[in-house]
């Protein structure tokens, strides 16, 4: 696995901005690439206002008819609730793209938390044309961090933290909404580039634990992040970033 690359940035807003630019500027390498931009999304709220911009500020960066839009993780709530993650993506992004519905795979979280598990898996293994035991190679999996150090919806002692097989479970967290979906480690792992976003003094200690803590996945889950040939790119702004040693 190659050190993690950290950008970090003064403030938030520098943070949201220069988000945007380093996926826009990852999409446009994909889709020179292999034709097409494949993207799995954070929810939470630190990477709305990246989203928007995305949007609107970085419209014309992105050829938006290539991009597939994928979700990391999502809240076992209605697609029209406050709490949906994708619900929050439409609202900052999606809603502002002329895109066709096959370039959309979220998670259903209206339905019976297990059968949307399976159900995220059968899109996932059809979309990528994944054979028994493949997972697929996301060109960028966005994630944030939580206080707990959780990430997608791995949250701490869980045993989807150690998942081998399955591309995607469902999950009971300690907090609100407490039901999930979320796509494992080896999912994460097999990608091209994961970005971490986060921002603030109250990520701080989260921050340090993962970057530098003593390796404990279970205590600090976003640990279990390694992508095992693919990189790691942690946006930050110094708030987060002021208890590195290393920065
Ligand atoms: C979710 C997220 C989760 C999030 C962290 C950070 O559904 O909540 O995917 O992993 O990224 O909780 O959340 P904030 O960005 O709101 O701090």
């Amino acid at each position: 696995m190659s050190e993690p690359h950290l950008i970090i940035l003064n403030d938030a807003q520098e943070l949201y901005v220069r988000a945007a630019e380093e996926i826009a500027h990852v999409a446009g390498e994909a889709i020179c690439t292999h034709g097409e931009f494949t993207i799995c999304l954070s929810g939470g709220s630190t990477p709305a206002a990246t989203y928007d911009l995305l949007a609107t500020r970085f419209h014309l960066s992105v050829d938006w008819k290539e991009v597939q839009f994928y979700w990391g993780d999502e809240r076992c709530v209605p697609p029209d609730h406050p709490e949906s993650n994708f619900a929050m993506v439409n609202r900052t992004m999606l809603s502002k793209l002329a895109l066709r519905p096959d370039q959309v795979h979220r998670m259903r979280g209206e339905d019976t938390p297990a059968l949307a598990a399976v159900a995220y898996e059968h899109e996932l293994r059809k979309r990528f044309g994944l054979g028994d035991g493949d997972f697929p190679r996301f060109d960028l999996v966005l994630l944030g961090l939580g206080d707990n150090r959780h990430t997608a919806s791995l949250f701490p002692g869980d045993p989807a933290l150690h998942e081998t097989l399955r591309l995607a479970v469902s999950v009971e967290v300690d907090a609100e909404p407490r039901k999930r979906l979320t796509i494992t480690p080896p999912v994460i792992n097999n990608a091209q580039r994961v970005m971490f976003l986060a921002a603030g003094q109250g990520k701080a200690a989260a921050v340090k634990d993962v970057i530098e803590g003593p390796r404990d996945p279970d205590k600090f889950p976003a640990q279990i992040v390694e992508p095992h040939d693919g990189e790691i790119i942690w946006i930050l702004d110094k708030a987060a970033a002021s208890l590195l040693s290393h920065r």
